[in-house]
């Protein structure tokens, strides 16, 4: 059978930044660059995107390009019995998948909310005692299943599933033009209205400007190579099973740049938003910006519902702001199934019909997990546990198996030849030395804080 291929350059870019765009961008870039010495934050956070991003991404497009195959295959002909490594990645995107729809439920229903502010004025009780019944007085146990988030989460299984059952091209490919730009138009319009608000400005000053004490700190180092290896969708056998579906001629270093900087761009963009709306609800509630940030999952569901309260045109901005999250959130859980999916279809030779259907329909049922009262903690739990050791240690042994096995020259003049612009010899280095010897360090580090 011959493989799937995208139809045009523009759609798998745009694929494979849906991919990277997503949750993490939204509500995680902000915080995480406000967290780690704002304005300063940008210096680790670039030279993580350029030692690090870059080469990864350009070192997993050509594996996918060149091996034609989902992450276990393409370890596979690798040679020296490394499949395993492909399916370690595989499952790990199995692990994010499900964890990643329940957050992508939750902002359906708060889409849902947005229009008239059901949310309410006191936003913290609504999302954790109501929304989530983990209050005191909820009546239920830790295990029962929530309908109210189970349905939403359902709702965007069905969406993933569409586009992973419909095939590359007529599914993946077709979802991602007619999402990115229209997650584009919405931030931009979300952003137009934002930065001319009292206070947005000084919201922008907080998050952009620099608290150098912070650069050398070696927790701000990690948190930005963290950062991007999440956002960028590397290191989990997603953009292998992108780039395996790449016609021929394809000019991979030029694909891979644009990925990443349209991503990293999108961050800065997102955080933007956020702190200019941040900086708006510390002027209205005249309090200091610093008692009006919050991390993840409370930044989106309980600090933004509370700014949206504030807004003008709250039923207008709301919605946007949701669907937006919705939107990026889709597109990248439509990338981490059809990493697993592609997978199976390779290994058994299932029909993509048949991968698609058993892989959404498992999926389902094991997220059904985080639509309970437990689901809150054990998605911290999963998280971190993602956050903090799978994600570093994958792109770690990836990287050490890949650098040190094989010609990373071999590599690079295989880019390079099939590419517009050549990389220069820095991209050896950065995978061989630079990014092994960072993500090594890190990863000690958090595994020794972990255990602490
Ligand atoms: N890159 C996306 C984000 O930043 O939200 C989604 C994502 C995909 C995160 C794959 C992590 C991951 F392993
Ligand atoms: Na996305």
């Amino acid at each position: 059978m011959k493989r799937e291929q995208w139809g045009s350059r523009a759609g798998f870019i745009l694929a494979a930044v849906g991919s990277a765009i997503g949750l993490g961008n939204i509500w995680r870039f902000p915080y995480m660059a406000y967290e780690n010495g704002g304005g300063a934050f940008f210096i680790p956070y670039l030279f993580a995107m350029i030692s690090a991003g870059i080469p990864f991404m350009i070192m997993e497009f050509s594996l996918g390009h060149k091996l034609r195959g989902a992450a276990p295959r393409a370890f596979a002909k690798m040679g020296g019995k490394l499949e395993w490594l492909g399916w370690f990645q595989v499952f790990i995107a199995a692990i994010i998948a499900v964890y990643y729809v329940a957050i992508i439920g939750w902002a359906i229903s708060y889409l849902g909310y947005s229009f008239g502010q059901s949310w309410g004025s006191d936003t913290n009780a609504f999302f954790f005692s109501e929304y989530l019944q983990l209050g005191e007085n909820s009546p239920s146990s830790l295990g029962s299943l929530q309908l109210h988030i189970a349905i939403p989460m359902a709702l965007a299984w069905g969406i993933t599933f569409a586009a992973i059952y419909t095939g590359v091209k007529g599914g993946i490919e077709r979802a991602s033009k007619i999402m990115m730009p229209l997650l584009f138009l919405m931030v931009i319009a979300l952003i137009g209205r934002v930065v001319f608000l009292p206070g947005a400005m000084d919201g922008l000053n907080y998050l952009f400007q620099p608290d150098f004490s912070k650069i050398l700190d070696a927790k701000v180092w990690s948190a930005a190579y963290g950062q991007i290896f999440f956002t960028l969708s590397v290191g989990f056998a997603i953009m292998i099973a992108y780039s395996s579906y790449l016609p021929e001629k394809s000019d991979i270093n030029n694909n891979a740049f644009m990925t990443v900087l349209i991503n990293c761009g999108f961050s800065i963009t997102a955080g933007v938003l956020i702190f200019g709306v941040l900086g708006y609800m510390a002027q209205e509630q005249a309090k200091p910006l610093t008692d009006v940030v919050s991390a993840g999952v409370g930044l989106a569901f309980v600090t933004i519902p509370a700014a949206i309260n504030l807004l003008p045109l709250p039923f207008i901005l709301g919605p946007l702001f949701f669907l937006a999250l919705v939107v990026a959130g889709l597109s990248s859980h439509i990338s981490i199934i059809e990493a697993v999916t592609s997978a199976i279809i390779d290994k058994l030779n299932w029909s993509r019909k048949k991968a698609a259907s058993v892989v959404c329909g498992t999926g389902f049922v094991v997220s059904l997990a985080f639509a309970t009262n437990g689901g809150l903690l054990l998605l911290d739990l999963v998280d971190y546990f993602i956050n903090n050791v799978a994600l570093l240690s994958s792109c770690l042994i990836e990287l050490v198996v890949i650098a040190w096995l094989f010609k990373i020259s071999d590599v690079r003049d295989y880019v390079n030849n099939i590419s517009e612009f050549s990389i220069g010899k820095w991209f050896e280095v950065c995978i061989r030395f630079l990014s092994p010897a960072m993500l090594a360090v890190i990863l000690a580090t958090n595994l020794i804080n972990t255990f602490k």
